[in-house]
């Protein structure tokens, strides 16, 4: 039986064959500094690893574990854009490193290549295939969308934050592990409990990376911390705070997220502080934990062996106490 470590070596290997080198150099270039530069690369492991467990042959998965891990990397690209982010996984990003347009059209380009890779699945499970990652994609981009329009609404309700880091986030997880099951043609309902243990478990993980990114070391996380604070972002750090501020607090918070200055490192400290004097971490790390629960509830409803549901809790394990 494999474990989470060969699963990640496996996918490792296979991003290091591939070549993205093409012309014209200044489209493909990004493309290759941005799929070298490793990551955790969790969402083509969960693929590999959830077709196993059920059974089916990882050589079938892996086209389409490249296929998620590349517009995954592509959402990055737009990202950071839309995030002014200057760093990811220790580097500088794209936009900074060549520009913006650059980002913008390497990033689009491994969309692309992302279909080229599902494209090589098992011929009869393609329009299965393709209906799921279509639909995961778009979801995506809604929540995006709405990360985007909350940085300057005036109210966000945590149903909405929570609403809109499913579409961003969790769905993809999911659907990595969906698109796993698929390959091993687990049947509906067993796809369905996989998909919904993924997304939880994703809802966990974008609120981990929240955490991170106000209060992670930025060394080890790879990306700026305190870029959320920096550009607004409505996470549920900042609702959960609003919601249990004194008047005064909640006051200041509203006057701070108002600030349109990325530079602004006094902002930064202020709302830590505050965060900090409402305990907002482990209002956080409870939150996660719910979702973990109602992960594993899915979990045992598949009615896994005990090894390979071990597997599934171990890799949920690690993500609920990553730090990059
Ligand atoms: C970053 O994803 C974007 C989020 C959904 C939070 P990861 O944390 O999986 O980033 P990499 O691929 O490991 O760099
Ligand atoms: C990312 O959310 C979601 C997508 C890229 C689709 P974040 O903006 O929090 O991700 P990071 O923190 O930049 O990796
Ligand atoms: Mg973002
Ligand atoms: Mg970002
Ligand atoms: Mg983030």
């Amino acid at each position: 039986m494999l474990t989470i470590q060969d699963y990640q070596e496996i996918i490792k290997q296979k991003i290091a064959d591939q070549n993205f080198d093409h012309a014209p150099i200044e489209l493909y270039e990004p493309i290759t500094y941005t799929m070298s530069l490793g990551g955790k690369r969790l969402r083509p492991t969960l693929t590999i690893m959830t077709c196993d467990i059920f059974g089916g042959k990882i050589e079938e998965a892996v086209n389409a574990a490249l296929g998620l891990e590349t517009f995954h990397n592509f959402t990055l690209l737009h990202d950071d854009i839309m995030d002014k982010a200057p760093i990811r996984r220790g580097e500088p990003t794209v936009y900074m490193k060549w520009d913006a347009n650059r980002a913008i059209l390497s990033g689009d380009t491994m969309m692309v290549f992302a279909y080229d890779y599902l494209l090589n699945s098992p011929k009869d499970l393609l329009f299965d295939l393709f209906t799921v990652f279509n639909k995961v994609g778009k979801e995506v981009c809604e929540g995006q969308q709405y990360d985007m329009n909350f940085e300057t609404a005036e109210q966000v309700s945590i149903d909405e934050y929570l609403e809109m880091i499913k579409l961003k986030t969790a769905v993809l997880i999911g659907g990595s592990m969906h698109v796993g099951a698929i390959i091993a043609r687990a049947d509906s309902e067993q796809c369905k409990l996989t998909y919904d243990f993924g997304e939880n478990i994703g809802m966990a993980f974008q609120l981990q990376d929240d955490l991170l990114d106000a209060f992670g070391d930025t060394s080890i996380f790879g990306k700026l911390t305190g870029g959320d604070i920096r550009t607004n972002k409505k996470t549920y750090l900042y609702l959960k705070a609003l919601e249990l501020a004194s008047q005064e607090d909640r006051k200041r918070l509203i006057d701070l997220y108002s600030i349109l200055d990325e530079d602004n490192d006094e902002k930064v400290k202020e709302v830590l502080a505050l965060f900090n004097k409402y305990k907002i971490s482990q209002l956080t790390r409870d939150l996660m934990e719910d979702y973990y629960s109602k992960a594993m509830i899915h979990l045992k409803e598949i009615q896994l062996s005990k090894d390979k549901e071990q597997i599934l809790i171990s890799l949920a394990d690690s993500l609920m106490m990553r730090n990059s």
